[in-house]
């Protein structure tokens, strides 16, 4: 795959640029003004990124903080192929010890909210002193739960999306654009 490509094919499925790495980079820098905006090096958050989708947004992201943070990267997963499975698994085993602290949990995009859904109560008990969500993407369309996103990049139409970490089967993570398919039928 060339990542500077308008048009990628994945097996029968034909998806077509929809945001450039250029806008997308644009869209971090703002993000991450935001977020320097609300925290500082005195009382920092703990950076909690979900994977396997929101690596490279993550390692983008966390790159524009001008305050001293701690990035934990946590395995989550709902999805085969092109359908959420509803069931959340979540590594548990992997999180940083959250107490009486201030965490963002970085998604690469919220689409039925099934993963935050899940995810978010959990925290609770974990002694957070704050909880905010950073998600590039968001299908309004497709949400099924009430969430509270602080920082969302782009609303988006309910359309399956690859590229900048995102994925189809396990590929198409490496693009650098954000690509959405043309007929998913
Ligand atoms: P949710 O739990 O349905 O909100 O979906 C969360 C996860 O599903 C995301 O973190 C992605 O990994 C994956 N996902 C949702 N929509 C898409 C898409 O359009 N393309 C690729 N992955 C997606």
């Amino acid at each position: 795959i060339i990542t500077t490509m308008k048009s990628v094919k994945l097996d029968e499925h034909q998806f077509q640029e929809y945001l450039s790495a250029e806008v997308i980079a644009d869209k971090v820098a703002v993000l991450g003004a935001k977020i320097n905006n609300d925290y500082t090096s005195n009382d920092p958050p703990i950076v909690i990124a979900l994977l396997n989708g929101a690596f490279i947004f993550a390692a983008d992201l966390c790159r524009q903080f001008d305050f001293e943070c701690q990035l934990q990267l946590l395995r989550v997963s709902s999805y085969k192929g092109m359908e959420s499975t509803g069931k959340v698994k979540i590594d548990h085993d992997a999180e940083p010890d959250m107490n009486n602290r201030h965490v963002i949990i970085v998604e690469d995009i919220v689409d039925t909210g099934n993963t935050l859904a899940a995810y978010l109560p959990t925290l609770k008990a974990k002694g957070a002193k704050s909880v905010k969500v950073c998600t590039l993407l968001l299908k309004p369309e497709a949400v099924q739960h009430d969430l509270e996103l602080e920082y969302v990049g782009f609303e988006i139409p309910n359309k399956f999306v690859i590229g900048y970490g995102l994925d189809y089967n396990g590929r198409g993570r490496n693009l650098g654009a954000i690509y959405s398919i043309v007929a998913n039928k």
